[in-house]
């Protein structure tokens, strides 16, 4: 770290921020050409106008220049990935279930050893902070020594962090199986180990329906009970024949979204991957419950699984709440750059532009919301932790040329959404404290 956090410090550029949904809100969207963001104790503690807060800052505050292609946002939020996959981006061929089969569940055995494990929390974290992902719901591995990793690198580098053990008690190769009891007395002890301690979160995290007995969602439903403000996270509705795997396996259930519900796995601070084949009724037990989905484009694309309707899901009478999620190592990108580029592609097939300042919203506040924790991060605001972002607008020759022609914001953003990638994110600032430094040589 290069300054202690009781530091105060400003810094003074242009800036982009939401205080709140820009698709039900039309002053959401904030944008000062010339702002101040000013940052002690890790908390934000004045942010507008650089006209209009300059005359409250001490002269002793020292004050940061940007420079005219240099943008402040909020650090990313990835509502849905699984660092356990890192080493597995780019395997070829398969949808869904022969992708776990073939790929995932060989290297998630790996995670037995916790020197592995330490290993890919700490190059899955480092590469989340190049690409400006500050917070993240991430899926460890069956194994607890992987959720002690993970957290254990989060808390080294002051991140705010969700993450749980999976549960799965089927269907999946011996080693990577726990029991419904095992699988709770775990995640319990991972609780009072982790949950809220420092900026770490826990979710409960059954894989999905299909690697986990009924005996197994129940005792996650009475483990949510017991512990409400941890979140869940979990799969649902990915791939047709996902879906007609779990409703053969839970033959009562009307339908894939239902198997939660019975079990007590819905609600706010739930949070499911992808809901691309959600029904009407699905979507709209989904908005009556508060329970989140997360889109997740390029991991979409890469597995054949289908393009998700962002625009239908937040719109309408029932409207759900949507976040971002790389979905690495079925995503094929940590940046969230790259997914709103393939989030934008999506909608396109759908039927509908999504504008870039709802991706942006999307990327930050909007994944925050969907995580229950917007009154900690997401936004340039009062009181929020200073994990935030300084982008390079010019980072490539290529940005560079085309911002030449950009005509406002909301157009430079889309070209940055189009364009963009880790080479954009300058400077990273987790809790105040520039946190890329010497992360951009390749390491090995
Ligand atoms: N469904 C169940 N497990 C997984 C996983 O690891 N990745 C994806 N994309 N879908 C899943
Ligand atoms: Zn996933």
């Amino acid at each position: 770290m290069s300054h202690s956090r009781g530091q105060v410090r400003a810094f003074r550029g242009a800036y982009v921020t939401y205080q709140g949904n820009p698709l039900a809100d039309d002053q959401a969207f904030v944008y000062e050409s010339d702002g101040l963001v000013v940052v002690s104790e890790g908390l934000i503690i004045a942010v507008g106008p650089a006209t209009a807060e300059l005359p409250d800052l001490p002269p002793s505050v020292p004050i940061q220049r940007l420079k005219s292609h240099q943008l402040m946002v909020a650090g990313f939020v990835d509502c849905h990935v699984h660092y356990p996959q890192t080493q597995i981006m780019g395997a070829y061929g398969e949808q869904l279930l022969d992708w776990l089969n073939q790929y995932t569940f060989v290297a998630e055995q790996q995670f037995a050893h916790p020197e592995h494990a330490n290993k890919v929390a700490q190059f899955f974290l480092d590469e989340c902070l190049r690409n400006g992902t500050t917070t993240a719901s991430v899926f460890c591995t069956v194994h607890p020594q992987s959720v002690d990793a993970f957290f254990r690198a989060a808390t080294a580098r002051n991140m705010r962090m969700i993450a749980g053990k999976v549960l799965m008690d089927r269907h999946a190769p011996d080693a990577l199986l726990d029991s419904a009891q095992r699988g709770y007395d775990e995640s319990k002890a991972l609780i009072n180990q982790w949950h809220n301690k420092g900026r770490n979160a826990y979710a409960i995290t059954p894989r999905f329906a299909p690697t986990s007995t009924p005996d197994q969602l129940a005792a996650a439903g009475a483990l949510w009970q017991e512990q409400p403000d941890c979140l869940v996270q979990s799969h649902v509705a990915e791939n047709p024949s996902e879906i007609d795997w779990a409703l053969s396996l839970f033959p009562d259930c009307r339908n894939y979204l239902d198997i939660y519900d019975r079990f007590g796995l819905l609600g706010k601070r739930a949070i499911y991957g992808h809901g691309i084949w959600l029904s009407d009724a699905e979507r709209m037990r989904c908005h009556e419950t508060g329970t989140a989905l997360a889109h997740c484009p390029t991991s979409n694309g890469f597995l054949g699984s289908g393009l998700f309707d962002a625009h239908k899901t937040q719109s309408g009478d029932h409207p759900v709440t949507i976040g971002l999620g790389t979905d690495v190592g079925a995503g094929t990108s940590f940046s969230m750059f790259q997914t709103l580029n393939e989030a934008y592609k999506v909608a396109q097939l759908n039927g509908h532009a999504m504008s870039s300042i709802q991706a942006f919203y999307l990327a930050t506040l909007g994944g925050a919301k969907a995580l229950g924790i917007e009154g900690q991060v997401g936004s340039l605001s009062v009181g929020k932790e200073a994990d935030f972002l300084v982008l390079n607008m010019a980072a490539t020759p290529l940005m560079r040329f085309r911002m030449q022609t950009v005509e406002d914001i909301e157009e430079a953003l889309f070209v940055l959404m189009t364009l963009a990638d880790d080479r954009a994110v300058e400077k990273v600032y987790v809790a105040g404290c520039l946190a890329n430094q010497d992360l951009n040589a390749a390491k090995n």
